[in-house]
C-alpha cells in the first residue's frame, strides 16, 4: 500500500474495519506528516506520548466552536460535549477535572467491584444459548454500572443505552445530517432527565456520585450549573460505549486466543496483564487531536505553527514496533504495556479504572462460567473512525 492509498483508507469504510495496515505504512513514512490544510497526523508512541503531555497544546473548546460555528448551541449533543471538560482548557478545565476527580475518586471504583461482578454474574445467568455478545452483554454492563454509579434507577437503563449511543456520533470527524438530528435529540432527553435528577439529589442527597457532584459544584461554587449538566451527560457517554467496545474486542481476541483464554480461566490475576493488551492490540478510542497555542518543535529540525491541528493516532502509537516488539502479536506478557488508549497528560481519562475494573471482572467469569463460549458467526465491525469496535459479535454460550 502506498503512502495516499494508507491515507485515503481512514476515510473509507473498507479501510477502517482494519485499519493498522495503513498505520504501518504511515509510520513507517514519519512520526509526523502534513494532511489537509493546517492539519498534521502524528503517528509514533513516542511523539504521540509527549504531545498528549505537552502544555503548549490544546484541546478544541467553546470559543473555536464559536468562530466556526455560531450556532453550536443548537445542537444538544454538540453542546454537552463542547460544554464538558473534555473540551475546556486550564484554568477553566483544572478547575472543572479536580471537582469531578475529588468525587469520582479510586475508593468509589474499587467499592464497584461487587456491583460489577453481581451484574457481570446476572448477565451471564441471563444470555441465550445463542447470541450477539455485543446485544447482551458488552452494552448492558457498561450502562449499568455508570447507571448505578450516578444514581439512575434499573428501569432508565434501556433509555439511556439508546440515547448515549445516538449522542456519541459527535466524536466522530463526519457525521451524516440524520445522525446530528439524533444527537441534537439525545442531547436534549439526556440534558433534562439529568436538570431532574440534580433537582432531586439537590433536595434529597444520597450516596451517589450524582449528589457528590451537586455538592462539589454547589459548596463552593465550583462548577456552573452549565457545566455540572455538561460533565454529568460527559461521564454517561464517555464511560459507555468506550467501555462496550472494549468488552467487544476482548472477547474476541481472547477466543482467537485460546492459550491466554486457558490461562486466564484459571488464574484471575492474569486479568489486568490481559486487559492493558487489548487495550494495545485494538484501542477502543482511535485518536483524538489538539491544536498548538505556541509554535510547535517536532524535534527533528521541523517546526509547526501556532495553530496547527494534531490528530494523534492512538491505535498507531499502540502498534508502534519502536516501542513494542512483534507489535501485531497479542502477547500480555509484554513489559510494561502502558498503551496511549486512555490518552495521557490532562485530559487522561478519568474513568480509566472503572473501565479497567469491569473488564477485568467480566473476561475471567464470563470464560470460566462459559468455557465452551466460542464465536458462531462473522462479527460486524462498527462503520466509526474514532470509536472502535463491533457491532455484533455472534457467540454460543455452550450452556
Ligand atoms: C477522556 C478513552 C472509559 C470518562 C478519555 C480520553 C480517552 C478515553 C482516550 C482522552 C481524550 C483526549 O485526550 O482527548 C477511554 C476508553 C475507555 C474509557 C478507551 C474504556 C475502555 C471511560 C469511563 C469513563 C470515562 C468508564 C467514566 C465513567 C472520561 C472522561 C474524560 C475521558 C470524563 C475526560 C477527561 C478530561 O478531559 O479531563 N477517555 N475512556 N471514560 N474519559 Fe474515558
Amino acid at each position: 500500500m502506498d503512502f495516499e492509498t494508507a491515507v485515503g483508507s481512514l476515510f473509507q469504510p473498507e479501510g477502517r474495519i482494519d485499519p493498522y495496515p495503513a498505520y504501518d505504512v504511515l509510520r513507517s513514512h514519519a512520526a509526523a506528516f502534513p494532511g489537509m490544510e493546517n492539519q498534521w497526523w502524528v503517528t509514533s508512541h513516542a511523539l504521540v506520548s509527549r504531545l498528549l503531555r505537552d502544555p503548549g497544546l490544546r484541546v478544541a473548546d467553546k470559543s473555536d466552536y464559536d468562530r466556526s460555528w455560531p450556532d453550536w448551541r443548537q445542537n444538544r449533543g454538540v453542546a454537552s460535549v463542547v460544554l464538558s471538560m473534555l473540551q475546556t482548557n486550564p484554568p477553566d478545565h483544572s478547575r472543572v477535572r479536580r471537582a469531578a476527580a475529588a468525587t469520582f475518586t479510586a475508593r468509589r471504583v474499587a467499592a464497584m467491584r461487587e456491583v460489577i461482578t453481581a451484574q457481570v454474574d446476572e448477565l451471564i445467568d441471563e444470555l441465550p444459548a445463542e447470541t450477539d455478545f455485543v446485544g447482551s452483554f458488552a452494552y448492558p454492563l457498561p450502562i449499568a454500572v455508570i447507571c448505578a454509579l450516578l444514581g439512575i434507577p434499573e428501569s432508565e437503563r434501556r433509555w439511556f443505552r439508546q440515547r448515549a449511543a445516538d449522542l456519541t456520533v459527535v466524536l466522530e470527524p463526519i457525521s451524516s445530517e440524520e445522525e446530528m438530528v439524533r444527537a441534537d435529540k439525545a442531547g436534549r432527553e439526556l440534558e433534562a432527565y439529568l436538570t431532574g435528577l440534580i433537582a432531586d439529589r439537590r433536595n434529597t442527597p444520597r450516596e451517589d456520585l450524582t449528589s457528590a457532584l451537586v455538592a462539589a459544584a454547589d459548596d463552593d461554587q465550583v462548577l456552573t450549573g452549565e457545566e455540572l449538566l455538561a460533565n454529568l451527560v460527559l461521564l454517561l457517554v464517555a464511560g459507555f460505549e468506550t467501555t462496550t467496545n472494549l468488552l467487544g474486542t476482548g472477547l474476541e481476541i481472547l477466543l482467537k486466543h485460546p492459550r491466554e483464554a486457558d490461562r486466564l480461566r484459571s488464574d484471575a490475576e492474569f486479568a489486568p496483564a490481559v486487559v492493558e493488551e487489548i487495550l494495545r492490540y485494538d484501542s477502543p478510542v482511535q485518536l483524538t487531536s489538539r491544536f498548538t497555542t505556541t509554535p510547535l518543535d517536532l524535534g527533528d529540525g521541523r517546526h509547526l505553527d501556532v495553530g496547527t491541528m494534531l490528530t494523534m493516532l492512538l491505535g498507531s502509537a499502540n502498534r508502534d514496533p519502536d516501542r513494542y516488539p512483534d507489535p501485531h502479536r497479542f502477547d500480555p506478557d509484554r513489559p510494561n504495556i502502558q498503551p496511549v488508549s486512555f490518552g495521557g497528560g490532562a485530559h487522561y481519562c478519568l474513568g480509566a479504572p472503572l473501565a479497567r475494573l469491569e473488564a477485568q471482572v467480566a473476561f475471567p467469569r464470563l470464560l470460566s462460567r462459559l468455557p465452551r463460549l466460542a464465536l458462531s458467526g462473522e462479527p460486524v465491525r462498527r462503520d466509526r473512525l474514532v470509536l472502535r469496535g463491533y457491532a455484533s459479535l455472534p457467540i454460543t454460550t455452550g450452556a
